[in-house]
Order: C-alpha cells, then sequence, then structure tokens
C-alpha cells in the first residue's frame, strides 16, 4: 500500500512499523491540499477523498494534532498553522500561569482500500513542560512531555509510544489480517 505524505519522517517510521507486520508500504512523496474541518477524523477523511482519483491502488495518509486541555483543545487541527506562526514559545506563553498542563497528541490515518476509506486512530497522553526541552524531534515534541522527558528529548524511543505509532499500528493489524482470511477461502 502506499503512504501519500511529503514528511519522511512520518514515512521512515510507518515503513519501520509495517515491516514488523511484514506489510511493504510505497513512499508517494507528495503535498497535497488539506481542507480545513473542525475535527481530525474531517480533515483526514476530506483529504483521502480527494485522493481516490489521483492515487492508484490502496492509499492512506495521516493527520495529527496537539491537543491542550486548559485550552479547550487549542491548537488541535490547527496545530500545523499554530506551530508556524507562534510555535512552541507561543504555546508556553498562553499556558503561562496555568497548572493544568495536560495534553495529548492525537493522529488519525485515513486508509482507502479502493473501494472504501476507514480511519483509524491514536493517542498518547502528556503535559506541557514549562520551558523547551531537547533537540531530536519536530514540531511540538520540545515541549510535550512524556513522563519525565519531552518528546525531543526521547528520540528514537518516541516512536514506541507515540499517538502515530498506535494509528498505523491498528491499520497495519487490521490490513494483516485480510489476506490471511481471504486466503482461507481460496
Ligand atoms: P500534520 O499532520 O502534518 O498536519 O501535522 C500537524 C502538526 O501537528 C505538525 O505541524 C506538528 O506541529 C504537530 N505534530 C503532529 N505530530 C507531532 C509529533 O509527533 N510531534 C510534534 N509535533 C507534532
Amino acid at each position: 500500500m502506499k503512504f501519500v505524505t511529503s514528511n519522511e519522517g512520518k514515512f521512515r517510521e510507518a515503513k519501520a512499523i509495517a515491516e514488523n507486520f511484514s506489510i511493504q508500504i510505497e513512499w508517494i512523496k507528495m503535498e497535497y491540499e488539506e481542507p480545513q474541518g473542525f475535527n481530525l477524523e474531517e480533515i483526514a477523511t476530506k483529504s483521502a477523498e480527494k485522493l481516490v482519483d489521483k492515487i492508484k491502488g490502496p492509499f492512506f495518509i495521516e493527520d495529527s494534532g496537539l491537543f491542550i486541555e486548559s485550552l479547550n483543545g487549542f491548537p488541535g487541527p490547527y496545530s500545523s498553522y499554530v506551530f508556524k506562526t507562534i510555535g512552541n514559545r507561543g504555546i508556553l506563553k498562553l499556558m503561562e500561569g496555568i497548572s493544568n498542563r495536560r495534553a495529548y497528541f492525537k493522529s488519525v490515518i485515513a486508509y482507502f482500500d479502493g473501494s472504501r476509506i476507514t480511519l483509524f486512530d491514536g493517542v498518547v497522553e502528556g503535559r506541557i513542560s514549562y520551558e523547551i526541552r531537547g533537540n531530536k524531534g519536530f514540531g511540538f515534541d520540545p515541549i510535550f512531555l512524556y513522563g519525565d522527558r519531552t518528546f525531543a528529548e526521547m528520540g528514537e524511543e518516541k516512536n514506541n509510544v507515540s499517538h502515530r505509532r498506535r494509528a498505523l499500528e491498528k491499520l497495519f493489524s487490521s490490513v494483516a489480517n485480510v489476506p490471511i482470511s481471504k486466503g482461507c477461502d481460496v
């Protein structure tokens, strides 16, 4: 199956996880228009629908975001824009004086199997740190605490627990079941 993303890091992470399920994935390196939506599910579904006529065969896309409890889920579906505009420093500024630091990352995968779109999600819970820490990750990793380390301090270890890993595992285990049952029918 194909993974449509312009983000090489996301592709490498997915490829490594797919191998555990003996699934080969092909990278379709491509930027696609992300429609606006109230939640990741809506955005992922609409994005996949727009790609159905352009990509041959089964494919998936992934959309993710950071949800901060005390900010009522902000930046959520607007994470990419918020990261580009106010960034990690801006989020820490918004959180000044706020003691509830609970937050989670969520990933939603939209998978098109050739006839219909199915969604798979993954969540990882953590807290927003009080300062920027670590240099190994991307995006909001330096302010997202998982236990007592930020994702940016965890490096590759992050991939064992990330929201994306959890969503990808759901997708691959569901797909890996398909050939087994089909094989029984033959
Ligand atoms: P998108 O799924 O590529 O649209 O990413 C949404 C935004 O959420 C990214 O630009 C990042 O700012 C943020 N984000 C998503 N996943 C992660 C992650 O694993 N670490 C840090 N930031 C993330």
